[in-house]
């Protein structure tokens, strides 16, 4: 029987853009993935964020329904551009007002805040001054923390700074799937650096402030290769510098992994001296998202250069409908070889879920959502495994806790914990928010 520690601290997870809505109220500016959203051909169906969940009409109701179900903390995340509309400068008060309630809220029930400072919406005004290939987008990000931990900081004590940067760099400069659409190595190597440098300057301002505890939240994909041959073996090592170390390392030990090299080539600059030193500012927690793993071979199309990579389909495997495979026990190795590369740091899982096709709710709303809730089972317990064999995890998040806005898949692909009505905004649970409740309430007997 699994029991996790009395103060293991059970959450679920979202972000602003992904649930809000009502992009413009109150004097929001513009966000990037507003603007992209907007654009023809970007999202699935053309599909908008602009009611999303809701969330910013009906938080009230959404914190009842998380102290119902159980949890202990919530990780979400706060919109940049509702704060300072145009990125930098003058404070919207109506912004700040949102999440300063929202906060007084949580706590009211008992819920501790979680807020992830940025979680891929950037204003759209500061992509327009170049975004994260703009040297300067790291101090306006610190400019933006400070403001939040002045105005928050009496309350909140579990900071995270960024969500996935390598998505960022990933999907919005070497894909050209999300915002900016860049399709430039050299821009995400601009971006990656940049990134980085306002995660280290925002970890310095909060030290500042002498309160509250901070970390930033990667997502990790363990790297398998297909075969032992020598060119899947190095497709495979680059396509974990990329996704898994290019972060950590710089944060945790202080310097790039040296593969990185291989992948950028001449598109990586010689970075100033001391910039290094702000990334690696000590910080408290490492964040980790945990989907899939990946089985990887070397890929000879020149089209996927410079990482020549492809992933291998697993027969017989159960793949979600994102396509990703469900494999709990590369949690586990994930856990493992993060303790390895980097000690012992204190780590929470900070999303970790499965979109499936739900069955509709049934006459009594009930949604019988049993893929979902063995997900959670098999990854709960390969979570449970890494901490008997040591490794320091404090906290669990799933994601998510409503159907959501996913993204460029738009609302097809389902997270949630509970289910969305579009047309009404009605909540329902479905069985795997019961699931996890119970999960709670037994510290994990339940599993
Ligand atoms: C992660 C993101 C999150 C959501 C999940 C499914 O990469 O952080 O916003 O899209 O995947």
């Amino acid at each position: 029987m699994t029991r996790f520690p009395d103060n293991f601290l059970w959450g679920a997870a979202t972000s602003a853009f992904q649930i809000e809505g009502s992009p413009l109220a109150d004097g929001a500016g513009p966000s990037n993935w507003y603007r992209f959203t907007h654009e023809p051909g970007r999202v699935t169906d053309d599909e908008t964020a602009d009611t999303a969940c809701d969330h910013y009409r009906l938080w009230r109701s959404d914190v009842a329904l998380m102290r119902q179900l159980g949890l202990q903390a919530y990780r979400f995340s706060i919109s940049w551009s509702r704060i300072l509309p145009a990125g930098t400068g003058k404070v919207n008060p109506a912004g700040l007002a949102f999440y300063d309630r929202l906060v007084d809220a949580l706590l009211a029930a008992g819920i501790r805040p979680a807020p992830t400072l940025y979680h891929w919406d950037l204003p759209a005004a500061l992509e327009d001054r170049g975004g994260w290939c703009n040297r300067d987008c790291a101090d306006w990000f610190g400019e933006y923390a400070g403001i939040i931990f002045e105005a928050l900081g009496d309350r909140v004590d579990l900071w995270f700074t960024h969500n996935e940067p390598w998505v960022v760099v990933d999907a919005g400069h070497v894909q050209g799937q999300h915002p900016p659409g860049l399709r430039d190595l050299r821009a995400a190597a601009l971006a990656a650096h940049n990134l980085l440098r306002g995660h280290g300057i925002a970890v310095q301002r909060l030290r500042a402030t002498g309160k509250g505890q901070i970390g930033i939240v990667v997502n990790q994909e363990p790297k398998d290769t297909a075969s032992d041959d020598p060119d899947d073996r190095r497709a495979t090592r680059l396509a974990d510098a990329y996704m898994n170390r290019q972060f950590l390392d710089p944060v945790l030990l202080g310097s790039y992994p040296g593969d990185l090299a291989e992948i950028y080539g001449d598109r990586w600059d010689d970075f100033p001296a001391g910039d290094m030193e702000v990334i690696s500012t000590p910080i408290d927690f490492v964040g980790l998202n945990y989907y899939t793993r990946s089985v990887n071979r070397y890929d000879p199309d020149p089209a996927t250069a410079p990482f020549h990579v492809a992933q291998v389909r697993q027969p017989g495997a159960l793949y979600t409908t994102m396509d990703w495979e469900v494999r709990p026990a590369s949690l586990t190795a994930m856990l493992l070889t993060i303790r390895k590369r980097y000690g012992n740091i204190p780590l929470y899982i900070t999303e970790n879920g499965a979109a499936f096709r739900d069955p509709e709710p049934d006459t009594h709303g009930r949604v019988a959502d049993t893929d979902r809730c063995d997900y959670f089972r098999g990854h709960l317990s390969a979570l449970a495994a890494a901490m008997d064999a040591g490794v320091d995890v404090r906290g669990y998040f799933a994601w998510s806790l409503l159907d959501n806005f996913e993204w460029t898949f738009g609302y097809a692909k389902t997270f949630g914990l509970v289910a969305v009505d579009s047309a009404t905004g009605a909540r329902f649970p479905k069985d795997s928010a019961r699931f996890y409740r119970n999960v709670i309430r037994s510290r994990g007997a339940g599993i």
